[in-house]
């Protein structure tokens, strides 16, 4: 592939550990966690029906992305420890405009935050 068509993305870990990945150029956030065995959880596949995805954009980037749509939104009202840089990471599709990016996984998300009190699918 390309030169042109590259996007470094770091990932920050749960517990602190910084993984640097090259994407490209379309990549979804969460796919591209996925594919390096980060531990993003995707529990939609995408489909804007979980915030398991959350991540925090760093403030240079967070602009740069288009705002979250409604259903975002909606869906980040309900991540733990929601900041004004949260996005869901399925939402955040990679562009040569975003190389260089960190996001940031949460230290917790609705699934292992809330034991035994899984929420329920709208
Ligand atoms: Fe469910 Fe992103 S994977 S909203």
């Amino acid at each position: 592939k390309s030169e042109d068509e590259v996007v470094w993305i770091t990932y920050v870990l749960r517990d602190g550990t910084k993984k640097k990945i090259r994407g490209k150029v379309g990549d979804n956030v969460m796919y591209l966690a996925h594919r390096y065995d980060i531990e993003l959880e995707g529990a939609c596949e995408a489909s804007l029906a979980c915030s398991t995805c959350h991540v925090y954009v760093d403030d240079a980037f967070a602009n740069k992305l288009d705002e979250p749509k409604e259903e975002e939104e909606d869906m980040l009202d309900q991540a733990p420890a929601l900041r004004p840089n949260s996005r869901l990471g399925c939402q955040i599709i990679l562009r040569k405009d975003l190389d260089g990016m960190t996001v940031t996984l949460p230290q917790m998300t609705r699934n292992f935050y809330v034991d035994g009190h899984k929420p329920q699918p709208h």
